[in-house]
């Protein structure tokens, strides 16, 4: 068994955690509150979904990566219920960037959200209607309490436990 993950998921780990905080805290705080004809938020869609879009390949190349290639053997706490939770959260956190890549596509595709911010289409009034926007609203508070929950648990293991696991997600010999 390798001790660290492939370096491709290593590289993509950190790489994706920040997009992915990154457009959390961005959608929350520069997307959700600020009315579609304020013209300052044609930048923040501009963003938004150019990142969300490279997020939603970068996930599937870490998926493909993550499947075809060796990991270190599960950490273990010791508690056989943790170690089951610490794997769901896991493939939940896949799970849930796909739900919000996926839901946000839908949504810009519904609402002709693309001829608007890259082309002269008009700007959809709002997204209030749309079952899509509903679903990335939601998944979002999901994510943000999983990956709270993801967090919390590394920084467990590395104070409290220090049985290394941060140099699981570290680029080094395998
Ligand atoms: C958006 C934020 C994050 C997401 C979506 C995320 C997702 C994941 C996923 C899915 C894994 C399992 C490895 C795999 O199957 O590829 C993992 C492992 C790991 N993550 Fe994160 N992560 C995030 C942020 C963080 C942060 C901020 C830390 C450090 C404080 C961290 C520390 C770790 C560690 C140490 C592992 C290895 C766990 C093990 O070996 O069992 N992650 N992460
Ligand atoms: C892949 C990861 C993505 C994450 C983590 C993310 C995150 C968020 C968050 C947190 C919000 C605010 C939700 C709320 O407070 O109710 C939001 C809104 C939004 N996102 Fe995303 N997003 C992602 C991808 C995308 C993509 C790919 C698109 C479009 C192509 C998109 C389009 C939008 C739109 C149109 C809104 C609504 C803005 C409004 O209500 O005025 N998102 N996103």
């Amino acid at each position: 068994m390798p001790q660290r993950y492939h370096p491709v998921l290593v590289v993509l780990h950190w790489l994706l955690a920040a997009f992915l905080i990154g457009l959390l805290i961005a959608g929350t705080v520069l997307l959700a509150p600020v009315p579609n004809d304020d013209p300052a938020k044609l930048l923040s869609f501009r963003l938004h979904m150019g990142l969300g879009l490279l997020t939603f390949f970068l996930m599937v190349l870490r998926l493909a990566v993550r499947l075809t290639t060796r990991t270190p053997s599960p950490a273990v706490t010791g508690n056989a219920a943790l170690d089951r939770l610490a794997r769901a959260n896991h493939w939940a956190l896949y799970l849930l960037a796909f739900v919000m890549a996926g839901s946000g596509i839908a949504m810009a595709r519904a609402s002709g959200l693309p001829d608007a911010v890259f082309g002269d289409g008009p700007m959809p009034p709002d997204f209030a209607d749309y079952t899509a926007r509903r679903v990335h609203g939601l998944a979002s508070r999901l994510f943000m309490a999983l990956i709270a929950l993801h967090i919390a648990a590394a920084l467990w293991h590395h104070f409290i436990r220090r049985d290394g696991i941060l140099a699981r997600m570290r680029l080094g010999p395998r």
